[in-house]
């Protein structure tokens, strides 16, 4: 079953995903479809319920204090059709909303790599926040692409400002995804939930043959995916690890690199 992964609605404690599997429940009961109604509601505890744990309000506090912490200016949420965006794909583009802060430095942490042989790159970085978080990693280099040049800017700013670099270079480029040439560097990319499929698909697809032409190690990481087929229909992606929303996936070489 496809479900709408929109996190937050905006001005509402319930997600759109909470209410969808809601009146799902409620329709099967209706009509005494006991094990779907169960089903619905074993994918919601799975998936869902950890928004209602203290653990989320933790990470509400953690997001919403980190400007203040660091003097950067990443949390307040984008609309795209605010911005001037000249690209074909603004359309596809979702609204800019930071990374949470303790999930995304724990998944990042968690990887089980030597940062300094790798390359970050956030596809869709808007206004910086995952750079910053990666770059409290010793990465090689961390680089954002983003498509809106106010967005872009403002991710300048707080790179300019962040003081808890540990990477070498930490970089914002002015870009459609799509058009990135893919760094032939050991790869951690990073998405959260920044465009729809059609997008998507083209930057796995430029991802795949850079991938081909030169093998070396890549990870991914998609915080909110929106059909796990995506990355499981490119065969040499394997998914190593998930964590609530976020899924972490790994290239196979085919060789020892
Ligand atoms: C949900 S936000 C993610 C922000 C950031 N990655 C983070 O983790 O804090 C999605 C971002 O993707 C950008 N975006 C959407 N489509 C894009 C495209 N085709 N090329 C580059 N950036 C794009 C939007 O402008 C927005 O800033």
């Amino acid at each position: 079953m496809k479900r709408n992964l929109t996190a937050y609605t905006k001005n509402s404690f319930f997600s759109y995903a909470d209410r969808q599997a809601l009146a799902e429940i409620g329709v099967h009961l209706k009509h005494l479809q006991l094990i779907e109604a169960t089903k619905i509601a074993y994918w919601w505890l799975v998936n869902e319920s950890w928004r209602f744990s203290p653990i989320f309000f933790y990470e509400q506090y953690v997001s919403r204090s980190f400007d203040s912490q660091y003097g950067t200016d990443t949390l307040a949420r984008v609309d795209l059709t605010t911005l001037d965006i000249d690209s074909p794909n603004k359309d596809y583009g979702v609204y800019y909303q930071a990374s949470p802060v303790y999930s995304t430095r724990k998944v990042l942490h968690s990887l089980k790599i030597a940062y300094e042989e790798f390359t970050f790159v956030d596809f869709g970085s808007g206004k910086g926040r995952t750079l910053l978080l990666a770059a409290e990693l010793p990465f090689q280099r961390v680089i954002g692409v983003e498509f809106s040049r106010e967005l872009h800017a403002c991710a300048l700013s707080n790179i300019a400002v962040f003081a808890h670099k540990k990477a070498k270079l930490v970089e914002s480029v002015y870009c459609d995804a799509t058009l990135f040439e893919i760094p032939l560097d050991n790869l951690v990319l990073y998405f959260f939930n920044p465009f729809d499929e059609e997008v998507l698909s083209q930057v796995l697809a430029n991802v795949n043959i850079s991938l081909e032409k030169h093998p070396r190690r890549v990870f991914a990481v998609y915080h909110y995916l929106p059909d796990k087929g995506l990355f499981e229909n490119l065969d040499r992606f394997r998914l190593i690890k998930q964590w609530h929303r976020y899924y972490v996936y790994e290239w196979n070489t085919g060789s020892k690199l």
